[in-house]
């Protein structure tokens, strides 16, 4: 990206972004970091200007009723042993078997899917936290992101300039500041 179209890129997300994602576009709680090498919905120059020009939304469901309370605890130690986290293997075990129900939207090794917007539930990056208590809060009662669309607001121009920005920040390491 030449830098004048880079500049323009920085502003227009300045203004109109950095509200959720952070002027840094490290994201917060519920706002992703765009500067990693995650991506929910596809990190493709391609994927990343269909996310911007139309929107998203990650529809997690709550799976409280469906698992009761021991089967969320199980499902979580499955989850957080993926991570590499110390939990009691003997739940771990009994929640790999539950996690065939989760394996439709997050894939049979938990690595996540772009179709769903399904994180990768293997590495130690979170949307949303990952300590026990907010794992299992968000498997008891689910969670629904809502990135909104910019197509009619900013036009196509605008939103390639931003998604080619956005494209370089986990590409190029370059700080969005
Ligand atoms: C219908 C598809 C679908 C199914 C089935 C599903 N998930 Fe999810 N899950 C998602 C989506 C989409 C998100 C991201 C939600 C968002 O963007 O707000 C998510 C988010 C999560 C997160 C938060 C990850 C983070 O980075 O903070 C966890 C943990 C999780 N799911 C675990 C599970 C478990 C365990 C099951 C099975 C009991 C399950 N999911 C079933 C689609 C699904
Ligand atoms: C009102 C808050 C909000 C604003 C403003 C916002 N976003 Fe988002 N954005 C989100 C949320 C929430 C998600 C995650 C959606 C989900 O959970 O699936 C997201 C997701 C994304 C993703 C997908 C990340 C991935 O991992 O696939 C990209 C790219 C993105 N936003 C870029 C932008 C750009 C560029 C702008 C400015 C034009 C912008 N966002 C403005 C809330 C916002």
């Amino acid at each position: 990206m030449d830098p004048e179209a880079r500049k323009v890129g920085q502003r227009l997300f300045l203004q109109n972004c950095a509200q959720c994602h952070g002027s840094d576009a490290r994201g917060g709680r519920g706002f992703p970091n765009l500067t990693d090498a995650e991506w929910q919905w596809g990190g493709k120059p391609s994927d990343i200007k269909t996310t911007i020009m139309n929107g998203r939304q990650g529809i997690m469901a709550a799976w409280g009723d469906i698992l009761g309370k021991d089967g969320v605890k199980e499902v979580a130690s499955y989850v957080l042993n993926l991570s590499g986290r110390k939990v009691d293997m003997v739940e771990a075990k009994k929640g790999e078997t539950r996690f065939a129900v989760c394996a439709a939207c997050h894939g049979p090794d938990a690595k996540g899917g772009t179709a769903f917007g399904a994180p990768d539930l293997t590495n130690t990056t979170w949307l949303y936290g990952g300590s026990r208590q907010v794992v299992e809060e968000t498997i008891t009662h689910g969670r629904h992101g809502v990135m909104p669309a910019w197509k009619d607001i900013l036009g196509e121009d605008k939103v390639q300039l931003l998604a080619s920005y956005v494209y370089g920040l986990s590409h190029t390491g370059q700080s969005a500041q």
